[in-house]
């Protein structure tokens, strides 16, 4: 039943085998989904070739550089899916960033500048995509972004990001709002901490990992496959009457009191 056969998707935020967005790309692509991967460049060209090398199997349709804080970049990919798609049905944004500095220590330390970038990034991209995504959209569409328990409890280091992924959740429900009229949902994944590149740039990562081995309910942490599981399951029919929300893909740790 999960079938995304004739499925246009956009996966932001792969950067090597570890990424999530890796897990949810290679879900998207057994459910047939047709892909584009955007990357994040560097000078040396060194990201791209990595990037591509990983994603190739996949047999990507379209393969563009895009930093969500250069506006030339974003309005050049969804010109690329215009002329090349003509629509877009799945858009998932994977992507998050804040100064290594900003994820450790005092939270009431954190830098205006320190905060700027970790918000725009990691919260306003999504706004960006969206309405960059929504003429495209023209058959409704599915939107997922990711999240962390950050968002809603305070976390020891996780400091800016918890405030970019709070500001992240309200947007998922306001974005829903306006673009449930034109039949495009709007939802959010609130990963179990994973290692990745970004994660492990939060002070003391393998110890939350740790705990939640010991705490949560499916005692261990989850993994990129079970999150592109629940991603391919929100850009597919099955979930068509959920929207605005954010799905826990935990180990069932959020529910623990203690
Ligand atoms: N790993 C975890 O424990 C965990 C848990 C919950 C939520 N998340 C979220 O999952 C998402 C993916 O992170 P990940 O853990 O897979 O790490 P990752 O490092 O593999 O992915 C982060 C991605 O963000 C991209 N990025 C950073 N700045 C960018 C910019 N300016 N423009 C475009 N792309 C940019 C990077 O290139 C990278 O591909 C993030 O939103 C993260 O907060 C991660």
């Amino acid at each position: 039943m999960l079938d995304l056969t004739g499925k246009n998707a956009l996966v932001t935020g792969i950067a090597n085998n570890r990424s999530i967005a890796w897990g949810i790309a290679q879900q998207l692509h057994k459910a047939g989904a047709n892909l584009g991967i955007t990357y994040l460049s560097d000078d040396k060209g060194k990201m791209e070739r990595k990037v591509f090398e990983l994603v190739e199997p996949l047999n990507p349709s379209l393969f563009l550089p895009c930093n969500v804080q250069n506006e030339t970049e974003i309005q050049s990919t969804f010109a690329e899916i215009s002329s090349k798609w003509n629509k877009l049905d799945i858009l998932i944004h994977c992507l998050a960033f804040a100064n290594k500095d900003d994820l450790s220590g005092d939270f009431s330390q954190t830098s205006r500048s320190g905060f700027n970038t970790a918000l725009e990034i990691s919260t306003y991209s999504l706004i960006q995509l969206a309405g960059a995504a929504k003429p495209l959209m023209t058959e409704g569409g599915s939107i997922v972004t990711l999240t962390y328990l950050g968002g809603v409890r305070a976390i020891p280091n996780y400091n800016v990001m918890g405030v970019a992924k709070a500001g992240l959740e309200a947007s998922v429900r306001y974005l829903a709002s306006e673009l449930g009229q034109q039949n495009i949902r709007v939802n959010a994944i609130s990963a179990g901490p994973i290692r990745t590149l970004a994660s492990s740039a939060v002070g003391g990562i393998l110890d939350m990992i740790h705990h939640v081995e010991q705490v949560a309910p499916l005692r261990r942490t989850v993994t990129q496959t079970e999150v592109g599981n629940t991603a391919a399951f929100l850009c597919s029919d099955l979930s068509s009457g959920i929207t605005g929300q954010v799905l826990y893909v935990d180990a069932g740790y959020e529910i623990m009191g203690m």
